[in-house]
Order: structure tokens, then C-alpha cells, then sequence
């Protein structure tokens, strides 16, 4: 079975072709334009999508070395993500479904994340734990098998990645945040500065807005708004530990309650390297398995979303062409057994 997957939620466009369970092509094309406007601005990105997602599509084939009258399933994310944007890439798919007369399924982004583990060599067995951070969202999840996933708790604010992208703003460091931050702090101590790690109702929920408000009075008192260079690598380091601890401290708490064989941290903020050998910490200690995907499935990308595509193509899940586009989590579909 052939599945081509198409992901335009946010600033990358990609497509991947999935050939009998095997990723063939995986491509990306970011919009780094966005970078001299300090965030993604969504106007240009769907316009960006529709110059760049029939050409990608084209050199995936090639790539993989198909014809689209080989594919059988298309695979797009349906959402959550900026409106505009999720409309190219799933009007596109919807397109050639409808005049190709192949099988469509629609994509919830955040699903595509939680299982991006599998597209390892090493994948997770369920039941696993899967912290989602991207800059959209923080998740804590127990995914029981390919349809069950439940869920323990998220950001009642900001999410973690959103969290780097504002402290960076404040740093005076550039979008995105998360990777400009973590430069700065491989040079820094981090217990330099103690920042607060809120404590929720919920105790597996997350806030970052407190810890947004500490860094900021702390710039301003500190350095009246301006953070000096030689200041920086102390200031990112701290704040990108306190982000690990906040993270770690849910998980722990969730480890000591559920049974799991696997702990999976999936999404753009599981690229980062202090977040990635806290959690490898925590996996030895408790002899568990811990899936990570590489760096280029952390981020957006299709390779998730035609694996998604995939395993609910295998599970028998029909949708039709009228399946529409959703902005936010709680408008669309996500899977609850
Ligand atoms: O999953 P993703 O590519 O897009 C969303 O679905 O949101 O996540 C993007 C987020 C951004 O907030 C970015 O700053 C963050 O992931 N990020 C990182 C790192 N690389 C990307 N955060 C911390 N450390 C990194 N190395
Ligand atoms: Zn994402």
C-alpha cells in the first residue's frame, strides 16, 4: 500500500510517501521568511503552501519513484493549525481524492505527533507515555494502542515551545525561539537563576505563564529590558531548565500512577538537548524505553501524518470528502477509542 501525506498546518510544507509501512521520502520546505517578521504571519503562509505543495508533491514522487495513480491513500492534516494554511494542503488532497478516486483521510496534527515515534528504527510500545511540546501545544497522554488515547492533562496557557519563543523574544534572541535559546544555554549555568514551576489543580496540567512573567521583571530589574550578550547564556540556560523541570515533574508524577512500557516526547520543544537527557534520565532510572524521534520528525513534517493516515487506514476508518478544516483542539476530531 502507497500513502502520500501532505501537512501545511503551519510554516512548512511537506509531503512524504509511506510505501508498505516503509517511510520512502520525507520533504520539508520551510518558510524561513517568516523569521524578519518575528512569527509566522498567516496570510503568507498559505500563499507560500500553494506556490510550494504540487511541486513538492511531484519531487516526493519522483523521489520515491511512484506515479500518483500508484498511490492509494492520501493522508492531510485536517488540523489543529493556522485556517488558511490547513485549507491548502487539505483541499489539495481533497482534490486529488475526489478526481483520482483514491481514499482520503484526514489528519489531526497533534495525533501526527503522538505517533512519530513509530517512524523510529526503535518504536514505542504501548501503553506509552507521550509528552507532546510543540509551540502549539503541551499534552501529557497515555497512548493505550492505535485508537485509545487518554488523556492526563495539558497547558491551561502557553505551550512549552510558545514559552521559548516569548522568552527569546525577551531575550532579545530571534524566532524561533527554542533552538536560539538552547545555543545560548550550552555556554550557561543552569543554576544560575531560580525560576518558579507552578503548581496546577490538576496535577498533570501545565502553565508557563508564570514563569513568562518571572523572566520578564527579572529582565526588567536585572537589566532595565535589556539583556547584555555576556548575560545571556546564564539567563537561557536557567529558563530552559526550569522549562525541563516543569515538563519532567508531570511525567514523574504520571510514571508513579500508570503502568507503561514506554515514555515517547514528541514535537518541535523534543529536539531540544537538555529536555531530551532529563528524559533519558528519567527512562534509565526506571528501565523504560524512550522514543525520540530524530530532529526532522520533531518539527512539522508529513512522515507523520501519512504514518497517522496509515495505521487509521488500517484500522478501518472512513471519512468522506466532506471532513472540513479545524483551527483549534477542541473543534475537531481526536481519537477517544
Ligand atoms: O512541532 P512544531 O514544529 O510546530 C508546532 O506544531 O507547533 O514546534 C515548533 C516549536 C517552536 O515553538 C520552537 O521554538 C520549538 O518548537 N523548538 C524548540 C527547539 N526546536 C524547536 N524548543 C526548544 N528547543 C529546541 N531545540
Ligand atoms: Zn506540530
Amino acid at each position: 500500500m502507497n500513502v502520500l501525506g501532505i501537512e501545511t498546518s503551519c510554516d512548512e510544507t511537506s509531503v512524504a510517501v509511506i510505501s508498505n509501512g516503509q517511510l520512502k521520502v520525507n520533504l520539508i520546505s520551510s518558510q524561513d521568511f517568516h523569521i524578519k517578521f518575528g512569527g509566522v504571519v498567516p496570510e503568507l503562509s498559505s500563499r507560500a503552501h500553494l506556490q510550494t505543495v504540487t511541486p513538492l508533491m511531484k519531487e516526493a514522487l519522483h523521489q520515491a519513484m511512484l506515479e500518483l495513480k500508484e498511490i492509494e491513500v492520501i493522508a492531510a492534516t485536517a488540523g489543529p493549525g493556522l485556517i488558511g494554511a490547513l485549507l491548502v494542503g487539505l483541499t489539495f488532497a481533497k482534490g486529488l481524492c475526489y478526481s483520482l478516486d483514491k481514499t482520503f483521510i484526514p489528519v489531526n496534527h497533534i495525533e501526527g505527533h503522538i505517533f512519530s515515534g513509530f517512524l523510529m528504527e526503535d518504536k514505542p510500545q504501548y501503553p506509552y507515555l507521550c509528552l507532546v511540546v510543540s509551540g502549539g501545544h503541551s499534552l501529557l497522554l497515555i497512548v493505550e494502542d492505535d485508537l485509545r488515547i487518554k488523556k492526563l492533562g495539558g497547558t491551561i496557557d502557553d505551550a512549552a515551545g510558545e514559552a521559548f519563543d516569548k522568552a527569546a523574544k525577551m531575550m532579545g534572541l530571534g524566532y524561533p525561539g527554542g533552538p536560539n535559546i538552547q545555543m545560548y544555554a550550552e555556554k550557561g549555568n543552569p543554576d544560575a537563576i531560580k525560576f518558579p514551576i507552578a503548581q496546577l489543580k490538576n496535577k498533570y496540567d501545565y502553565s508557563f505563564s508564570g514563569l513568562k512573567t518571572a523572566l520578564l521583571r527579572f529582565i526588567q530589574k536585572e537589566y532595565e529590558g535589556k539583556v547584555p550578550e555576556s548575560d545571556l547564556p546564564d539567563l537561557a540556560a536557567s529558563f530552559q531548565k526550569t522549562i525541563s523541570d516543569t515538563l519532567t515533574t508531570n511525567v514523574i508524577k504520571a510514571l508513579n500512577e500508570y503502568k507503561v512500557k514506554s515514555i515517547s516526547v514528541v514535537g518541535g520543544v523534543a529536539a531540544n538537548r537538555y529536555i531530551q537527557n532529563a528524559f533519558h534520565e528519567i527512562a534509565e532510572s526506571r528501565n523504560l524505553k524512550l522514543v525520540i524521534p530524530d530532529q526532522q520528525y520533531c518539527g512539522d513534517n508529513a512522515a507523520m501524518i501519512a504514518y497517522r493516515g496509515m495505521l487509521l487506514h488500517l484500522n478501518k476508518k472512513k471519512y468522506n470528502l466532506g471532513f472540513n478544516a479545524f483551527p483549534s483542539i477542541s473543534e475537531g476530531m481526536f481519537s477517544d477509542g
